[in-house]
């Protein structure tokens, strides 16, 4: 089967579930970020296990459910959990979420992740909005998974990031006193954290923050031609950075302390997008 048949055959199964409820704007929400998601009106759960097609995340912190739903009228999908190239999946298939949503009409992707960060202004609790990504997971989801459906083979990657969302996310987090930046994302497959050497050499290449997420997402996206706003939120200082050893228990602890900024975030972003 193609990926194009696989996306159909997940986007049919899905429709049947929701009447053809059509979301218009999509969020990935990262490590321990689900509980920000606002209560969502006329609200559809349907667990990827169920959905033909579909991956499965095998991470704790992330379960694995398409959400549908209304807040204050606009209509929502949410990923609650996601799939990560270091759980095993071929970096193909994590296409497969992605493509489903926009055939499903979603127009905008919101991408939420816990970030380690680089850059001495982005303290643990801060948010980065991205404004551009450096992929060093010498891997892409748009390799051997060509369908002209989809968008150019050849997608440009300037300006990703939509500016307007961009901007509309750092006014929010003023309003509400979030310490937020615009900053650039660098992708890592982990699972293990970076070394301080590496997080060296990533602040001398111009990053920001460093994830195991995110871009896979993104790439897949943009050549979808939907509007991305990336929302990184810092969970520690990167290796050699930080005085305390990093762990994934360390993530979802500050994730507890994060979830309230977001949700702040959300109940904003979702009706100003
Ligand atoms: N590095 C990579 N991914 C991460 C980190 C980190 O320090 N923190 C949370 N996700």
């Amino acid at each position: 089967m193609t990926q194009l048949q696989t996306v159909k055959k997940a986007a049919a199964y899905i429709n049947k579930k929701t009447k053809n409820f059509k979301p218009e704007t999509a969020l990935i929400t990262g490590s321990g970020l689900a509980n920000s998601v606002p209560a969502l009106d006329n609200k559809i759960v349907i667990p990827y296990a169920e959905i033909p097609g579909f991956l499965r995340s095998t991470v704790a912190g992330h379960s694995g459910n398409l959400i549908f739903g209304e807040y204050k009228g606009k209509k929502i999908a949410v990923m609650q959990g996601r799939f990560h190239y270091y759980e095993g999946h071929p970096m193909k298939d994590i296409a497969i979420a992605i493509r489903t949503l926009w055939m499903l009409g979603v127009k905008n992707l919101l991408v939420s992740a816990a970030v380690g960060s680089i850059n001495a202004k982005l303290k643990p609790g801060s948010l980065c909005v991205l404004k551009d990504h450096i992929n060093l997971m010498a891997n892409n989801p748009l390799i051997g998974n060509y369908d002209p459906a989809f968008g150019p083979m050849f997608c440009d990657m300037t300006d990703t990031y939509d500016k307007e969302i961009a901007k509309k996310t750092l006014a929010i987090a003023k309003k509400y006193k979030i310490n937020a930046l615009p900053g650039v994302y660098l992708a890592v497959t982990g699972p293990n954290f970076e070394t301080p050497a590496e997080i060296q050499a990533f602040k001398k290449l111009g990053a920001d923050v460093v994830g195991m997420s995110t871009v896979p997402e993104v790439i897949t996206a943009r050549q979808l031609g939907l509007k991305i706003c990336g929302l990184s939120w810092v969970t520690n200082l990167a290796s050699g950075i930080s005085k305390t050893p990093l762990s994934h228990k360390e993530t979802l602890e500050e994730t507890k302390k994060i979830e309230g900024k977001f949700a702040k975030i959300l109940q904003d972003l979702l009706v100003k997008i």
